[in-house]
């Protein structure tokens, strides 16, 4: 059987945009069935179909530590089913994993993103990745914070070996059939 696979995301700027799209194609590659929709907050995924997805692969950019409403939206709409199909998540932030304070950070980050979920809702892996970073209306002491302590510049710092090699680890443990939630 074809794993069938519910792709979502939120974006405000777009950069967690291009991110989805990548994990899309590489999950399709790899043998299964991805559905795409991006949330804006008018319309969402019907429950149903949700319901029937093999996974459900769920990102949004993080703002101000939390994921955006309509992806918190969606999160809630599958804390409601049973059986949930399995969840794997992802972050777009301002910054890249990329060595051993930064992957500090990120694990905070991601505690702090999954703080907002619905309680009892459990990803199966939730990763953090870099996005577009724009300094302009940035208040200073972000900007320091992000120069200094994480290290950071303005720009795109979309990881795209690291996009593509998480979305095939999904892929695989798909194809291999993990179990669903009950
Ligand atoms: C208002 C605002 C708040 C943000 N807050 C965070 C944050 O708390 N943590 C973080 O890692 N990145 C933060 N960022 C950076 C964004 O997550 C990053 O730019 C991301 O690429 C945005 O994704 P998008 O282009 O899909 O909207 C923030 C950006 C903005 C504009």
């Amino acid at each position: 059987m074809t794993p069938r696979v519910v792709l979502l995301h939120a974006t405000a700027a777009g950069s967690t945009t291009g991110i989805a799209d990548h994990i899309g194609e590489v999950i399709e590659r790899a043998g299964c069935t991805v559905h795409a929709e991006r949330l804006d907050g008018g319309t969402s995924p019907d429950p149903a179909a949700l319901c029937a997805a093999d996974a459900v692969v769920a990102g949004s950019a993080v703002h101000d530590m939390a994921w955006l409403p309509p992806a918190l939206g969606v999160l809630r709409t599958l804390a409601t089913l049973a059986p949930a199909p399995p969840l794997w998540c992802f972050s777009v932030g301002g910054v890249q994993p990329h060595g051993p304070l930064t992957r500090v950070l990120a694990a905070q980050e991601i505690r702090r993103v999954e703080r907002g979920f619905p309680p009892g809702l459990r990803p199966r892996d939730h990763r953090l990745f870099g996005g577009i970073v724009e300094f302009d209306g940035m208040p200073l002491w972000g900007r320091l914070f992000y120069r200094f302590v994480a290290g950071g510049r303005p720009g795109d710092h979309r990881d795209w070996s690291a996009i593509r090699a998480w979305a095939a680890t999904v892929a695989a443990e798909l194809r291999a059939g993990p179990p669903r939630a009950t």
